[in-house]
């Protein structure tokens, strides 16, 4: 089933397997795509579908050192040689919008930006810059309603911009508590007016930025990726967590969105999260279901017939393993990921790692 064609909207996709989107800091120029991060994306072509790293609607949102943005002429320029490297090679590919809120130094921030949370604050811990290396986290200005719908307007323009530089949709960051989860998630979100204070509060700015979106390019474009459970960037457990992503889920359920995308980074030392809670979702959203985090083409195949998901993502085993649908196809070795290389400008460790035919 892994390696079946499978349409999800309005996509045909050669398979099932997506490569899931991962932060890789090679925009090294100004937060723009360049001609090595073009080779990288096009030698994962044969993924059924890529989702890029997570890239900033805003320049508030370039929280990490060499990530990109997708909010003027320069970024839609250098994406599109991205997008036209990938669709030459018969693949599909849409684009991560990541704001990081507060999980950010000012010191990967453009000058023009701001730091901006839900709250008030800095993330609790570190983070790595290029020009201080490890620092605190950079405290937060608490969004006012202006700011919030000026947030929700980068999203649904960056989303348009997504559009004209040739992807084939978007996929809104809802994830790892970054902005977004940052207003799902009550240990971050103390507000007490209509964005925060109980369920429905914190879903609304979530909910905002999918409408939004959807109205610049059209629903059936647009995904979202979920982490319930997530305890990256301080967000953490939370005593009504099923019954706000329920109630999400429901919420974002009929407007017809090209795939809700679930992760569960247990696999990297995160709490699970209940097999129980991911089969309601599965069963509630009304559209493709993707699961992420831990698979192997074995549990791949199992989540696929077993009906848990429509499409299975795989994340690091895409970074050491350009050629990884063929590897599996063919029951091959992997090469392992190197973690020192994530990261770090260049080639190395990005577009090197040997296929199964060099
Ligand atoms: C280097 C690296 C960067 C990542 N960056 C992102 C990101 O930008 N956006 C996101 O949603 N998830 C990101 N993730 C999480 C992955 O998408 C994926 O959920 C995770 O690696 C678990 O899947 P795996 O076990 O197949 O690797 C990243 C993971 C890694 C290893």
């Amino acid at each position: 089933m892994l390696f079946d064609p499978i349409r999800i909207r309005s996509l045909q996709l050669s398979n099932r397997t997506v490569m899931a989107p991962m932060t890789r800091s090679r925009a090294v120029d100004a937060n723009t795509p360049n001609a090595l991060m073009a080779e990288y994306y096009a030698q994962r072509a044969s993924a059924g579908l890529i989702v890029t790293e997570g890239t900033s609607p805003s320049p508030n949102g370039l929280g990490y050192p060499r990530i990109p943005g997708m909010y003027d002429a320069e970024h839609v320029h250098g994406w599109r040689s991205v997008t036209d490297a990938v669709h030459e090679k018969g693949g599909a590919i849409v684009l991560q919008l990541m704001h990081t809120g507060r999980v950010t130094h000012v010191a990967n921030l453009p000058a023009n930006a701001e730091v901006l949370a839900p709250v008030a604050g800095a993330c609790p811990g570190e983070m790595y810059t290029d020009t201080l290396g490890l620092q605190p986290f950079s405290p937060a200005r608490a969004m006012d309603e202006g700011d919030i719908s000026r947030a929700v307007e980068e999203f649904a323009r960056s989303a348009g911009l997504a559009i004209e530089a040739g992807f084939d949709g978007v996929e809104l960051h809802a994830a790892n508590g970054y902005l977004i989860e940052q207003f799902l998630n009550p240990n971050v979100n103390a507000r007490t007016d209509a964005y925060g204070d109980g369920i429905e509060g914190r879903n609304r700015f979530a909910l905002e930025v999918t409408r939004a979106v959807c109205g610049a390019i059209g629903a059936d474009k647009v995904g979202i990726r979920l982490s319930p459970y997530g305890v990256f960037n301080a967000t953490g457990a939370f005593e009504e967590v099923d019954a706000q992503y329920l109630a999400l889920c429901d919420a974002l359920s009929g407007l017809g969105l090209l795939y809700l995308h679930l992760l569960d980074h247990s696999a990297m030392g995160a709490p699970p999260v209940p097999e129980e809670i991911k089969m309601q979702l599965r069963r509630r959203f009304d559209g493709p279901f993707i699961l992420a985090g831990g698979f192997d083409r074995a549990s791949a195949e199992a989540a696929l017939s077993e009906d848990r998901a429509d499409l299975v993502a795989f994340g690091r085993p895409f970074i050491a393993n350009s050629d990884l649908v063929e590897r599996m196809r063919a029951g091959a070795e992997l090469n392992a990921p190197d973690m020192d290389t994530f990261y770090t400008p260049g080639a190395k460790g990005y577009t090197d790692y040997p296929t199964l035919t060099s």
